[in-house]
């Protein structure tokens, strides 16, 4: 569904199926001057040469068209600056062609860092979403559809999402069959996102979306087209299973910032929606996490 501004309720929660250790409490922020700067040369070692922190550059609605060669490629050299991991949320081509997703492909060609993303619904919208996922996997990206990846000792976990509403509006399974179709591809995303989720085991952890799974960052967009930008359908697995962040996009014209109810930060980091409230700044969001302690070699130190 392509919408003006680009843009049945749940079963309570259920005990953890296994216990998780409790993820780092995040800080993202916009980036920009707040931070300290990245060193000189950074980008050439594919991170910022903080040695105690990983750091995570997001965004998402990149919107690529046929003749969006060659612009994104300052954006990226920043993004590359400033974090060690870039991560993408949907939405990344306009109409989801291959000649779009050949032209992002190009341009994270120059990108030094680990890239992991989900499609968006423009990424669908000519009907060859494997496509455009296997041109930008030939770049090198991650692409996630309901996997998991581990990168640097991060869990990241991915799925696009879907759309119904949220909270005691969300659409139920009930009437017509389209309806019924409708709420069941709501619910496969979300145990797309929670399977993956469930196979991570790392300290700190990220889940990657395209469309919102709390209402608090779409507030701002129309109220009447809430329930076309996401769903609470997908806050259920990131209470089963917690993350120190949640990014997202599609709602080009949302808050920045809301939390799910137990208090995991969401961002909302449409590229739209960043360069609108933060003009001064690169449009992606730095997220910082505490970087995990290398895996002991075996047998070191043991002479
Ligand atoms: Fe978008
Ligand atoms: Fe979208």
């Amino acid at each position: 569904m392509s919408l003006p501004s680009e843009p049945g309720h749940s079963a309570a929660s259920q005990p953890p199926q296994h216990q998780q250790q409790q993820p780092s409490q995040a800080s993202a922020q916009p980036a920009g001057p707040s931070h300290q700067p990245a060193p000189q040369g950074a980008a050439a070692t594919g991170g910022n040469g903080h040695a105690g922190v990983l750091r995570f550059a997001a965004v998402g609605d990149l919107h690529v068209t046929k003749d969006s060669a060659g612009q994104l490629r300052p954006f990226f050299a920043q993004a590359c600056e400033a974090a060690d991991v870039l991560l993408l949320c949907g939405d990344l081509t306009d109409y989801g062609t291959s000649e779009e997703a050949k032209v992002l492909a190009e341009e994270l060609a120059h990108v030094s860092v680990p890239v992991v993303a989900v499609l968006g619904n423009h990424d669908y919208e000519s009907g060859q979403p494997e496509e455009v996922a296997r041109i930008l996997k030939g770049a090198g990206v991650r692409v996630l559809d309901g996997e998991a990846v581990e990168i640097m000792g991060v869990g990241i976990a991915g799925t696009k999402g879907f759309c119904g509403g949220y909270g005691r509006g969300a659409l139920g399974p009930w009437g017509e069959q389209a309806i019924k179709s409708f709420v069941q591809e709501a619910l496969h995303e979300t145990l797309k996102l929670e399977s993956a989720l469930a196979k991570l085991r790392t300290p700190d952890r990220i889940a990657l979306l395209h469309y919102a799974p709390i209402v608090g960052t779409v507030q701002g967009e129309p109220v009447e087209i809430f329930p076309f930008l996401g769903t609470s359908r997908l806050e259920e697995p990131l209470i089963r299973y917690p993350v120190s962040a949640v990014f997202h996009g599609h709602a080009h014209r949302g808050s920045p910032e809301g939390k799910t109810v137990n208090g995991t930060p969401v961002f909302n980091v449409a590229m739209p929606l960043l360069r609108h409230h933060y003009p001064q700044q690169p449009a992606f969001r730095l997220l910082e996490l505490p970087r995990p302690a290398a895996p002991a070699q075996p047998g070191a130190g043991a002479h």
